[in-house]
């Protein structure tokens, strides 16, 4: 039987979507965590402008040159330093087919299901360390705790992991390590491979990449652009480290991996980063709103640093169910070892208004 399960993911399921005879436009979908003010205009436009029969028939550039020297000169790191793939996602694979395959794995949990994946598909035993703030229980659960960041490089240092997955901010708690915290958990295991996924980092208020640290040679970046720059659907992330971690990814990552479009797209977004921060401040205010809204209806958001935030809530499912038959989908986070749980992303005003509402009558339901 195959190690690899199909974990679930916030992102719409379209079978479900199909049995509950709608569209995907539908809905209303607070389970996946995109800029809900994006894709922004000015790429759709050049995607419009640029969609000839010639670009869909030819080709991509393998390597996608002219959008890695753009990310490059933007990071202010050479372009030996930085690949490009079809989403953050699909390089995690790539990175497990080169480094994880019968190594030891460190993953701070709770978090992104895909690294235990990966792991699993490569026969990789994984030991989960308490993320900063949380503490597993003996089932497995995790509560949140008194757990501080120096109790997690202790689990490190105990655990010796020849590779550590850190995902910055953390999905699903929406908290964020500082480069002094993770300096610190470094320390613990500075001789493992570090992957610090990033996917996030934009939708924080002061934004501080670990990119810089990749000179260490034994430190990768994800990044994607799928969430800040909303291109879910096209693909598109990119992984930056030292040229020798690099070089050996680009040779074994599959040809023609990245679409012409994603890579178009991914130019034409950095010119739009002034887009992209006046969009997720305001995102940072709505979310703000509705955690506001929540809690003056009675609801107990935790705190957060991003566009998504756990509340807890007494039946994750029932009420996951209750709210799609309202045609809006929310994530329940059982499956993050977080059973009491649902992750909510804000979405426009109007949008969570109207979730809010929907909340206020289920539970008016329920009594
Ligand atoms: C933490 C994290 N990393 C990576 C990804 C995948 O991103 P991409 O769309 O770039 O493949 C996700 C998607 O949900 C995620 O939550």
């Amino acid at each position: 039987m195959s190690p690899v399960r199909q974990i679930p993911h916030g992102t719409l399921d379209y079978a479900e979507v199909a049995a509950l005879g709608v569209r995907p436009d539908d809905l209303l979908v607070f389970s996946s965590n995109i800029n809900p003010y994006g894709p922004p205009p000015a790429v759709v436009e050049t995607l419009r402008g640029a969609l000839t029969p010639a670009i869909i028939a030819r080709y991509p550039d393998r390597l996608s040159l002219e959008l890695r020297a753009r990310l490059a000169a933007y990071h202010q790191i050479p372009e030996t330093a930085l690949l490009v793939g079809n989403g953050t996602a699909d390089l995690l694979w790539l990175i497990g087919l080169l480094h994880l395959q019968r190594r030891h794995i460190a993953v701070l949990a709770p978090t992104f299901g895909e690294y235990e994946n990966v792991a699993a598909l490569m026969a990789a035993p994984v030991t989960r360390v308490d993320y900063p703030g949380w503490q597993r229980q003996a089932e497995g659960s995790f509560l949140s705790g008194e757990n501080v960041v120096g109790r997690c490089a202790q689990a490190l240092a105990a655990a010796q992991p020849e590779v550590v997955f850190v995902c910055n901010p953390n999905n699903p708690t929406g908290q964020v390590l500082r480069p002094d915290e993770l300096e610190q958990l470094y320390a613990a295991a500075p001789a493992a491979l570090w992957i610090m996924d990033e996917a996030y980092l934009e939708f924080t208020a002061q934004p501080v990449s670990s990119i810089p640290w990749i000179g260490r040679g034994n430190w990768l970046v994800l990044r994607s652009m799928t969430k800040d720059f909303a291109l879910g659907g096209l693909r598109l992330g990119y992984v930056a480290g030292a040229p020798v971690l690099i070089g050996p990814l680009q040779q074994a990552q599959s040809p023609w991996n990245t679409n012409s479009l994603a890579q178009l797209a991914g130019i034409a977004c950095m010119d739009q980063r002034n887009w992209r921060e006046t969009t997720l401040a305001q995102l940072r205010a709505d979310c703000a709103e509705l955690r506001g809204e929540l809690q003056a209806a009675g609801f107990a958001p935790l705190p957060t640093t991003v566009n998504y935030f756990l509340m807890p809530v007494a039946d994750p499912a029932r009420l996951r169910a209750a709210l799609l038959q309202r045609r809006m989908v929310i994530r329940d986070c059982t499956s993050f070892g977080l059973p009491g749980y649902v992750r909510i992303a804000a979405q426009r005003p109007d949008a969570n208004r109207r979730l809010v509402a929907a909340l206020t009558e289920y539970r008016s339901e329920e009594r």
